[in-house]
């Protein structure tokens, strides 16, 4: 990070301590590599709103083979994520492997198919109730039950379909939540007007050229009127929802 990016980043926030703070345990600390480093993420990092720490599931086993993964009681296909590295890491980084005596606004996330579905609401709730989040990847098979157990305070899944692992799932959380941390959008951008804020979708967006190939701008939007605008588009906000997701006007 270049010293000048940083001094400016820091001046623009005025808060001074960490907002959040995220610990992501992965075997593949590699994937992580660069994915937050770019737009609001790598900003809300440099202004210290956010500090995200990945870990390797394997720098906490204890064994020569550094094994994360076993086969399953009862057999079956696949394997199983061991819960030895999982409650070391936990242990380490939350000071303790019980539930019951994590700091408050501790979170301790599985990204796993079975979880509750991601919704804004849910990121907005982890945004504003979490002060450090431990985001679990599980991998293969599934994760040993004792880790869900005993660690885990949310199972989270990000939609219903199988990823081969829960690191695209914690980016996708991360992100979420982190734009919804105070001050991370910057003055000129809020999180208030997002899509699903609402439950309706986001109405559409135009910028120049007004004529682009014989497809104009519309009319309304470049009249000035506030109001005017403001209705249109709540209306095709809704008439985008109606279109092709009517479930979220129940
Ligand atoms: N791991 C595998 N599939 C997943 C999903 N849909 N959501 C979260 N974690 C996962």
């Amino acid at each position: 990070m270049k010293q000048f990016e940083r001094l400016a980043a820091f001046t623009a926030n005025k808060m001074l301590a960490f907002r959040m703070k995220i610990d992501v345990l992965t075997i593949f600390p590699e994937f992580f590599k660069e994915v937050f480093d770019f737009g609001i993420i790598r900003r809300a990092r440099l202004a210290e709103i956010v500090e995200i720490n990945i870990h390797d599931l394997r720098s906490f086993t204890t064994d020569k083979h550094q094994k994360t993964d076993d086969r399953p009681f009862g057999g079956g296909d696949g394997m199983v994520m061991k819960c030895e590295p999982i409650f070391s890491a936990i242990e380490q980084i939350v000071g303790t492997c019980e539930r019951e005596n994590y700091p408050s606004g501790t979170k301790v996330v599985l990204l796993s198919p079975q979880g509750k579905p991601l919704k804004q609401a849910v990121a907005r709730e982890f945004a504003d109730g979490a002060k450090h989040l431990i985001l679990i990847c599980g991998r293969y098979e599934g994760v040993d039950e004792r880790v869900n157990d005993a660690l885990v305070t949310d199972e989270i899944s990000i939609g219903d379909y199988v990823l081969s692992g829960g690191e695209p799932a914690a980016v996708v959380l991360t992100d979420a939540i982190v734009r919804l941390l105070p001050n991370a959008l910057g003055s000129k951008t809020s999180a208030v007007n997002d899509s699903f804020t609402e439950n309706l979708l986001d109405y559409p967006h135009y910028t120049q050229p007004r004529d682009f190939r014989g497809m104009e701008v519309p009319e309304v939007l470049l009249g000035g009127n506030h109001a005017e605008i403001e209705r249109w588009r709540k209306a095709k906000a809704l008439e985008k929802t109606m279109k092709i997701r009517k479930d979220l006007l129940k």
